[in-house]
């Protein structure tokens, strides 16, 4: 049978009506509580409008008081309620899109100037808080609840991430030569991973709901997640692809394959025109995680593609655009479903689009890197281009920083 964007994939006892995810995207417009605002709700309203396969939350964090976003959503108990009218006004518009909560501590990557840095193991930096055994155990607990309450919200299943250098990511990665039982050996580093997750099935208990997780297959720094050692450099795919494995067997339902660290590496996270051959790296990643698992596997960093307006390069000129490439990959087996970032702020009825044939009305992402200066600025975020609030907002920001 052909595969199309347009086939429905099943993921775990659920289906996502089509192949395009709305990869996590932080938007740092929550209230003081981390409780969704108006810019917000109208925000995911266009998502739901825009009939995706699978609509991801952006970062949620599970601990207000370490978090890298002045006005980042929260999901706490306090946010439950908030969290359950935005899943609502959604399923008012598209029963049909999976809708994923991407749970999150930011670990050393939280913001100092309004929150406490921490850091799972000593970074060199004399500032930082090296989280204790009983720390790490607290926050756990915090994940498990922010499980629990992504299902009492009524979302179809959760992110846990592991990716983009967050808490999980400096867990896992070799560099983290902490003392004990969490870090050192790979079993250590993946420890936290496994109880976790083991906290999570037992928070929630329900086999339809779905358990995902985004992870970095390399992070492109020196002792980073994909190398073999604290001072290793070289790429190397043995433990991400038994974290892989590893995944599988705790019974994930499905795998975001992710790159890079925004905050240091972010050309492999996000590719542009000065490094666009990093699209080439995701998905050959992809497809080594997909001859690992049978799990259904989400690719990413497909925004670039656009209608074939960008400067990947090809030994024969055929066709490099979105629908070409991302039909062929999973037509090839190489992904299941692909994900776009930038491209669901610039234009969040890009699947609606695509699968009514109206391509040509597509508002393509312009690569500009105007929302992630928002969001480097604590600016509120969305697409800079397109839209006069988000322009006005880059403005503001800007000035600010002069
Ligand atoms: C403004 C902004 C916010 C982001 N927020 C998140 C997030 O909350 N969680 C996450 O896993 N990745 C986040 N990312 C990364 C994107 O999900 C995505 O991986 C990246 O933009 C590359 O994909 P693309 O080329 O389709 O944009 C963010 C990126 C940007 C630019």
């Amino acid at each position: 049978m052909s595969v199309s964007l347009s086939t429905p994939l099943k993921i775990g006892n659920k289906a996502a009506p089509n192949r395009i995810v709305a990869q996590p995207m932080e938007c740092n417009n929550a209230d003081a509580d981390g409780n969704p605002t108006d810019l917000t709700f109208e925000r995911y309203r266009r998502l739901a409008e825009g009939e995706w396969g699978i609509l991801t939350f952006e970062a949620l964090t599970v601990a207000y008081e370490s978090r890298a976003r002045k006005n980042q959503l929260g999901i706490a108990e306090k946010n439950r309620e908030g969290l359950g009218k935005l899943v609502e006004s959604i399923r008012a518009i598209d029963d049909e899109t999976l809708i994923i909560f991407q749970i999150n501590h930011s670990g050393n990557i939280s913001n100092g100037t309004f929150s406490r840095v921490v850091s799972p193991y000593p970074t060199g930096d004399p500032g930082v808080y090296v989280l204790t055994d009983d720390d790490l155990e607290e926050i756990k607990e915090q994940f498990a609840t922010a499980a629990r309450i992504a299902y009492e919200a009524g979302a179809d299943g959760i992110d846990f991430k592991m990716c983009h250098g967050y808490l999980l990511g400096q867990l896992l990665r070799p560099a983290n030569t902490r003392e004990g039982r969490y870090g050192g050996s790979f079993e250590n580093r993946t420890r936290f991973f496994v109880e976790t997750t083991q906290a999570i099935q037992k928070a929630v208990n329900d086999p339809d709901f779905l358990l995902g997780t985004r992870v970095s297959f390399y992070e492109g720094i020196i002792g980073g997640f994909g190398t073999t050692g604290p001072d290793e450099v070289a790429e190397d795919d043995t433990e991400p692809l038994t974290l892989m494995r590893m995944i599988e067997e705790m019974g994930y339902h499905f795998i975001n394959v992710s790159a890079g660290i925004p905050v240091m590496t972010p050309q492999i996270t996000r590719p542009t025109n000065h490094c666009p051959e990093g699209v080439f790296r995701h998905m050959a990643w992809t497809k080594k995680v997909k001859e690992t698992v049978k799990i259904p596997v989400i690719g990413s960093a497909y925004s670039y593609l656009r209608n074939g307006a960008n400067d990947l390069k090809e030994a024969v000129t055929g066709r490099k655009d979105f629908v070409t490439l991302a039909e062929r990959n999973i037509e090839r087996g190489y992904v299941d479903m692909v994900g776009v970032g930038r491209q669901s702020l610039a234009d969040p009825f890009f699947p609606r689009k695509i699968l009514n044939g109206k391509t040509d009305e597509i508002r393509y992402c312009k690569i500009c890197g105007g929302c992630a200066s928002l969001l480097r600025g604590q600016g509120k975020v969305g697409c800079a281009f397109y839209d006069s609030f988000y322009k006005e907002e880059l403005k503001r920001i800007r000035k600010k920083k002069s």
